[in-house]
């Protein structure tokens, strides 16, 4: 094709390329400087490089060019567009540096905001009842005592007057530890009971003695009311002239102050080995509370189903024998012991119907108390 005037008398494709080249080359400068925002930016790029702009449509004559000319012709277009491609580069990243610049310089927060709250974290149910009834013994007079969960085979057993396999010792089928080499160790285990720290408290303190051991122990038991893994808390008071008149005295004290002064108490016959005589104690049950009279209710309460009482802890005096595997004078020195559910308190506290539940951390569950 020749470069002839058009018949309208108009440019020839050269010229018009020519001209046009010239005008984009001399003015696409300008036209990025005169944006000051960056959509502003990218429209004026797009006027030039855009589908429909200046240099794309000018690139299309191209083929309207004599053949002599078309390398000239391309190579000059091409320049020209990486020159404007460049450009519009260098603003748009010195565009969005100023930007950054300028949000830095501002004052960094709003102070008209609504303020957030924070969320304030809770103690969990059973810490609670630990530390309450942690409260109300040493305003008894009692010391806080601890032991390792890791415990020996003995203090677990031996020690507190299990006999060698005897079936007492079935109640609290206990966890052995594993060895590096596979082996369990029969002489370790994860105590099954707090009543361990009775016997370490003994070892290494002399008499007179009053103290409570809050810890975690475990045995394998599991269901709604029971875990493998949960809490107790073991009284000791260990003194000359203590009598079963001191043990109901401080264990009806405690169920008034945990559940209410009205509360009635209740000592049953019970065996453990380490205390002889042995009970367990129970209080009215404080959901359906049967010393109001209301005998449908009792009847109907699934938390002490119906018997009106709870079960709360076992007891006695202290077994002579304790005395003797510890180093203390059974003919002089008398005591009592006490051990509780800590677990079992919080989940009748607090209506707890599952004690998996605050073992599973779900925060939903943890911050409704
Ligand atoms: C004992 O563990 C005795 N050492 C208590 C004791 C101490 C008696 C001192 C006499 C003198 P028992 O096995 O009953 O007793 O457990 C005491 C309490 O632990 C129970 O009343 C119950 O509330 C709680 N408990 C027992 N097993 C579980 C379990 N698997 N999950 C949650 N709580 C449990």
């Amino acid at each position: 094709m020749s470069d002839q005037p058009t018949q309208d008398g108009g440019l020839t494709p050269v010229q018009t390329l020519e001209q046009g080249l010239a005008e984009v080359e001399s003015s696409f400068v300008q036209a990025f400087e005169q944006t000051t925002t960056e959509p502003e930016l990218r429209a004026a790029n797009a006027q030039i490089l855009g589908p429909q702009g200046q240099l794309t449509s000018l690139m299309k004559l191209m083929r309207d060019v004599p053949g002599d000319r078309r390398k000239e012709f391309g190579q000059r277009s091409n320049g020209i567009k990486k020159a404007v491609q460049s450009a519009f580069e260098d603003a748009l990243a010195s565009m969005v540096k100023a930007e950054r610049a300028r949000e830095l310089a501002e004052t960094p927060w709003d102070v008209t905001l609504p303020g957030r709250g924070a969320v304030a974290g809770r103690l969990h149910p059973i810490t609670r009842v630990r530390h309450e009834l942690l409260d109300l013994f040493s305003s008894l007079g009692f010391e806080a005592a601890s032991g390792p969960e890791i415990e020996l085979h003995e203090n677990n057993f031996a020690k507190l007057g299990f006999p060698d396999d005897h079936p007492a010792a079935d109640m609290q089928d206990s966890f052995f530890i594993q060895k590096p080499d596979g082996d369990h160790d029969p002489g370790v285990i994860l105590r099954a009971h707090t009543s361990t720290v009775q016997v370490r408290t003994m070892l290494a303190r002399k008499p007179p003695l009053a103290i409570v051991a809050p810890g975690v122990v475990y045995r394998r038991d599991d269901d709604a009311t029971h875990s493998p893994m949960f809490n107790q808390l073991e009284g000791l008071v260990v003194d000359e002239n203590i009598s079963f008149g001191d043990l109901k005295g401080v264990l009806t004290l405690f169920g008034q102050r945990l559940f209410g002064p009205e509360v009635p108490v209740r000592f049953r016959p019970s065996y453990f080995p380490f205390v002889e005589p042995g009970g367990e104690v129970d209080y009215g049950c404080v959901f359906c509370r049967p010393w109001e009279g209301d005998e449908a209710r009792t009847a109907g309460c699934n938390i002490c189903k119906g018997t009106g009482w709870l079960e709360i802890l076992g007891c006695g005096m202290v077994h002579p024998v304790v005395f003797e595997n510890v180093g203390y004078d059974p003919e002089r020195w008398k005591g009592f012991a006490f051990g509780l559910g800590l677990d079992r308190i919080a989940m009748i506290k607090y209506g707890i119907p599952n004690i998996k539940l605050m073992f599973e951390n779900d925060v939903r569950f943890l911050s409704g108390f």
